[in-house]
């Protein structure tokens, strides 16, 4: 099989190129164009880095931009088609999600919602989530989405940072035909949190709820409403949403998000990228809990009036079948997921997906992680049957929207199997060494992003100084994205991974620091580490080093039980550790730096290799006997 695919969709525009290399600011505002401003801005950026104001003094509204202008053309085009696993189903027209939101707008309005509020969403992958969102968008709310896998705690700290008013959560949503109690999590995690006024619970399940002071039942509060809710005229740098994810400290960090610059980058790569046609039927596997569900379930489609599955469940349940079930029911056209999902689906076998029809399919999309050639090539030959292009996505929460990717939209482009290809036009991204020096082609380095993008965070949620540290602070006035990438002799970006302390388990965004001081948390334990090794499905999992408190007596079993629960109710499913170690000593640098390096080695039962490369120069003799002693202590406790 060949390593470069040539296949493109017929289009060629290579104007855009051109545009956004001879002047990306003025690019950037020709796009902005395009979107719906109720008053244009006065200065298209402003650049005082780290800051960056794109459209400052232009007014615009999300949701106007999503539902209002497509009234006239498409309220009676179907928006969101949504499949629950048991197989129902709704179909929501423009119209309908139209009068939805504003009625959802001045719901929130009643409950003294006002511009600049914060409201934590909590919801499973209904309509309802979108509207919620929305509604915020219309009247200036600024929405937090929370994924519904997240534990209590977790949503407590999220809650506690942002500061919201209000909750909106369901009785339970559905996983694997289980309902999973969302209400009760959202009960234990807003105790002692006064500022919480109202909790909004969406009847989505029916299953029995207590309820208490503060809740409110959505259905209620929709009964009656009007119809009519104005949407605010706000400032392109108002502030659209937040959206926690997670970095190398402990806390995760509240991306920031505008709304002009935010919303042109979306809608200018949502086009670019996936070619979107008024008859085409776009399915996002991504959950909106994340940013892929933000900026490409939920802004993305609806700017472009696109009609969308939306689906609320596991890829696999009731049975290995479907996604390609629901792809041949509703003759989806464009199809977007994770590498995680292609590993699974790939593992099931080709007979799968052989036996439906994927006919309509003509673009496939890939996000969150990098993909291996294999999986590509299984992708492009059994799902694509060799005539859709596979646009590889790399992007960040940060970055609001893709910064590499083939853009079969406005070019042709021969695609290489795990190379994302180009960065988009209008962004300036490059590979350079520890130093900062551009690295010659094929040669690893960090990426980075050397102008500013529209997409940009504003910040991080009430954390000027966090914001410069994180991304401004390793390169002069560039971004860090603690990615690794090589370009290579053509000019092909491929990702190699994290530099940093950050794990990418099934596509989902890990700190190992937030993993650690869970663990510590437990009272048997001294210290942990965590690191990644690689999964043929999940693409990295999870291996967790503790040491334990000298006087412990506790049965070394019962204790990893208790470490494994306590993730799940701390965090959340998706940070279960594949396994526990317990060891005597972790293996540090003179500084105190967890040699991760060292415990991936040991967990892959690999030799340790070239030491003398780890960084703040660690004695090879240390190192060694760092090595030793950990693997001494593993086979000891093991044995
Ligand atoms: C990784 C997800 C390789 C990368 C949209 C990045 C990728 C992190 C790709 C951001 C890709 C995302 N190839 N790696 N196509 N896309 N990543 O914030 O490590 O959840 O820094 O945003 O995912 O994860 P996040």
């Amino acid at each position: 099989m060949p390593n470069i695919f040539n296949i493109g969709l017929g289009n060629d525009n290579p104007a855009i190129r051109e545009n956004a290399e001879s002047d990306y600011i003025s690019f950037w505002a020709d796009q902005a164009k395009k979107l719906s401003w109720f008053s244009s801005w006065e200065k298209t950026l402003q650049w005082n880095p780290p800051f960056a104001k794109w459209f400052e003094g232009g007014l615009i509204n999300a949701s106007f931009n999503a539902l209002d202008i497509h009234q006239k053309d498409k309220g009676k085009k179907p928006a969101i088609i949504w499949v629950a696993e048991s197989g129902e189903s709704r179909i929501l027209t423009f119209e309908d999600l139209w009068i939805e939101v504003n009625k959802f707008a001045n719901v929130l309005k009643s409950l003294g919602i006002t511009k600049g509020d914060r409201i934590t969403i909590y919801l499973p992958m209904v309509p309802e989530l979108p509207i919620s969102m929305l509604a915020c968008a219309r009247i200036g709310a600024i929405h937090t989405v929370v994924f519904s896998g997240f534990s209590s705690i977790s949503i407590k700290e999220r809650i506690e940072d942002s500061k919201s008013k209000i909750v909106v959560t369901s009785d339970g949503g559905y996983r694997r035909g289980q309902i999973v109690k969302l209400k009760e999590v959202v009960d234990e995690a807003i105790q002692n949190l006064d500022f919480v006024k109202n909790v909004i619970v969406l009847e989505h399940t029916k299953e029995p709820i207590q309820l208490t002071s503060k809740d409110k039942l959505w259905g209620e509060l929709m009964k009656g409403v009007s119809s009519e809710c104005e949407p605010e005229k706000l400032d392109s740098l108002h502030p659209l949403y937040i959206l926690y994810t997670s970095g190398t400290t402990g806390k995760p960090k509240g991306v920031l998000h505008g709304t002009g610059g935010y919303l042109t980058h979306v809608h200018s790569t949502f086009g670019w990228a996936f070619d979107i046609k008024d008859d085409d039927v776009f399915f996002c596997t991504a959950d909106i809990g994340w940013v892929t569900g933000h900026s490409y379930v939920v802004y993305g489609p609806l700017l472009h009036g696109a009609t969308e599955i939306m689906y609320e469940g596991a890829p696999d349940y009731p049975d290995s079948s479907k996604m390609w079930s629901i792809i041949q029911k509703y003759k989806v056209s464009i199809f977007y997921t994770t590498p995680t999902a292609l590993r699974m689906f790939m593992k099931f076998g080709d007979h799968i997906p052989n036996s439906f029809d994927l006919s309509n399919l003509r673009l496939l999309g890939t996000v969150g992680e990098p993909i291996n050639p294999e999986v590509w090539k299984w992708y492009y030959m059994i799902i694509g049957k060799e005539k859709c292009p596979i646009i590889d996505t790399w992007w960040q929460t940060e970055t609001g929207g893709m910064m590499i990717s083939a853009l079969p939209g406005i070019e042709t482009i021969s695609l290489k199997p795990g190379s994302g290809t180009r960065p988009i036009p209008g962004v300036h991204i490059s590979v350079v060494d520890e130093n900062g020096i551009e690295v010659t082609p094929n040669t690893k380095g960090y990426l980075i992003i050397k102008k500013p993008w529209p997409g940009m965070l504003l910040t991080l949620w009430g954390d000027d100084e966090k914001f410069k540290n994180a991304y401004w602070s390793k390169f002069p006035n560039a971004y860090y994205s603690g990615d690794y990438a090589k370009i290579d002799q053509d000019g092909y970006f491929w990702l190699l991974g994290r530099a940093d302390d950050v794990l990418k388990i099934a596509g989902h965004r890990i700190g190992t620091a937030e993993l650690e001081s869970c663990i510590v948390s437990h009272e048997d334990v001294a210290e942990s580490a965590v690191c990644g090794i690689p999964d043929n499905v999940k693409g990295e999992v999870i291996i967790a080093f503790a040491v334990l408190l000298d006087n412990v007596k506790k049965n070394s079993e019962l204790i990893k039980k208790e470490i494994f629960e306590k993730i799940r109710k701390d965090i959340g499913p998706i940070a279960t550790p594949k396994q526990i170690h317990f060891v005597k000593k972790l293996p540090k640098t003179r500084s105190g730096k967890i040699m991760r390096r060292l415990l991936k080695a040991i967990a892959n039962n690999e030799t340790i290799g070239d030491i003398s490369t780890l960084e703040d120069g660690a004695a090879v003799t240390e190192v060694q006997t760092a090595f030793n002693n950990l693997l001494e202590s593993i086979n000891e406790k093991n044995n």
